[in-house]
């Protein structure tokens, strides 16, 4: 027990921690370019928060939540996911007052009660972007190229973009009588969760997985085809600014999403690479979300991509990143004095950005130039008294064997000339 992580854990270090680095920079290049800021909201909310944002009808709410009474006897809640914190901190810190649109971006870790499987966590990492203040489908264009070009920035080429329309309250409230009618003589034949769908949220029900659900609705009316003027216009301008920059997309009806608050658009970018649990990233317009939550009606559009995901996605086409350390050099001693000079020098190449180690193992001399070896340091060298006597060090190339004799004082200078 004490050595077993919770279950649906994950340890990031090593090479995973290399290549998740990488991402973060990735993430905050591409964020910087198209103007999204960062914010990090606390990691738990009130309970109530993800109840109304996500929706009481969703598995996260009803099955996955990792929710407690603090000691103040409140109702808190782990985020499940990054929106609704978001939103509320756009509430709370008056954004809406700033120019709008708001863009903002997080990397945060998220908190679901979920089977774990491959690509499937209890905890996990969401890179996310929320854009608020914009109804026009340039804002939705804008959230979906950032979210392609940071996959291709990623060299994740084998992902498809899938892309529907729900409509929006008035288009959703038509469809779902139309969807209960067409499903009405078979409804005892939905499986209970189903069933449940039928009364609070039919559109739930093509998301199902049961097989019997599903061939319940081979024939079944889609949301896309059912939309009012102005959703159907938003669509199909939205989907004309994709062509236009060049991004691929499959129109696909069964896409309705996990969460409640989507109105309009949503998408998912869907891997061929990493299996059942595929989505890397998913999205979608909420144009109601920000007034459920007390605000003024304020549309916005967002995404997010879970993090191990893509990075199984990035090892599937690149392999995994190699970790190697680049020690620039080691400095090996011998004696007490020369351990005294030893790490005031370390220190003072350090101070000057080059990575620099040195023993901390009472090792013998041998056993230093071993691990020297080990860590793939560039460059080593020896104090003892001799060389503190004759103020004279080696310093070896550890790939050529080529030594350089230096005073110790010279050592800085030489490291930095050699290492450009
Ligand atoms: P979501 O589809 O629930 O959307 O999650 C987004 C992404 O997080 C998924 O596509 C997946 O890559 C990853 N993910 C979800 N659950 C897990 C898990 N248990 N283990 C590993 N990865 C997971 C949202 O969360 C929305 N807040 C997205 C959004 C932002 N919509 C508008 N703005």
């Amino acid at each position: 027990m004490l050595t077993n992580a919770p279950r649906g854990t994950k340890d990031i270090y090593g090479s995973y921690m290399n290549t998740w680095k990488k991402l973060e920079n990735t993430v905050n290049e591409i964020c910087t370019n198209f103007g999204f800021n960062e914010i990090r909201t606390p990691i738990f909310e009130h309970t109530e928060l993800f109840q109304r944002g996500v929706g009481e009808t969703t598995d996260i709410v009803q099955k996955e939540m990792y929710s407690f009474t603090d000691k103040g006897k409140r109702n808190i809640t782990l985020k499940p996911e990054g929106t609704a914190g978001v939103v509320r901190a756009y509430l709370e810190r008056k954004m809406y007052a700033d120019a709008q649109p708001t863009k903002l971006f997080y990397l945060t870790p998220a908190f679901r009660y979920e089977r774990p499987q491959a690509g499937r966590y209890r905890q996990f990492h969401q890179f996310g972007v929320e854009l608020f203040g914009s109804d026009k489908p340039t804002a939705d264009a804008e959230v979906i190229s950032l979210a392609a070009n940071l996959l291709k920035n990623l060299g994740i080429n084998n992902v498809e973009l899938h892309i529907n329309s729900l409509g929006g309250p008035e288009c959703r409230k038509k469809y779902n009588t139309i969807l209960k009618e067409f499903l009405s003589e078979n409804i005892d034949s939905l499986c209970p969760t189903c069933k449940e769908r039928y009364e609070k949220n039919p559109l739930r029900i093509l998301d199902c997985k049961n097989e019997s659900c599903h061939a319940l609705l081979k024939d079944a009316p889609f949301a896309k085809d059912n939309l009012g003027t102005e959703c159907k216009e938003h669509f199909e301008e939205l989907l004309s600014l994709l062509d236009a920059m060049g991004i691929e997309y499959v129109v696909d009806p069964w896409i309705v999403r996990g969460l409640d608050y989507y109105t309009r658009t949503v998408f998912e970018f869907i891997s061929n690479d990493i299996g059942a649990q595929g989505t890397v990233c998913g999205g979608g317009r909420y144009d109601k979300l920000v007034e459920e939550c007390g605000g003024a009606p304020t549309p916005a559009v967002g995404l997010a991509a879970g993090i191990e995901r893509l990075i199984m996605t990035m090892e599937a086409a690149n392999g995994p990143d190699e970790y190697k350390p680049e020690c620039d050099i080691y400095l090996g001693y011998v004696g007490e004095n020369a351990k005294k000079t030893t790490f005031a020098l370390v220190n003072e190449l350090r101070k000057n950005d080059i990575y620099a180690e040195t023993d901390l193992m009472n090792r013998s001399v041998k056993a230093q130039m071993k691990y020297a070896n080990k860590i793939g340091s560039k460059y080593s060298t020896i104090i003892g008294d001799n060389e503190l006597e004759e103020n004279s060090v080696i310093i070896k190339n550890m790939e050529t064997r080529e030594q350089t004799n230096l005073t110790i004082k010279e050592i800085v200078k030489f490291m930095k000339q050699n290492l450009q």
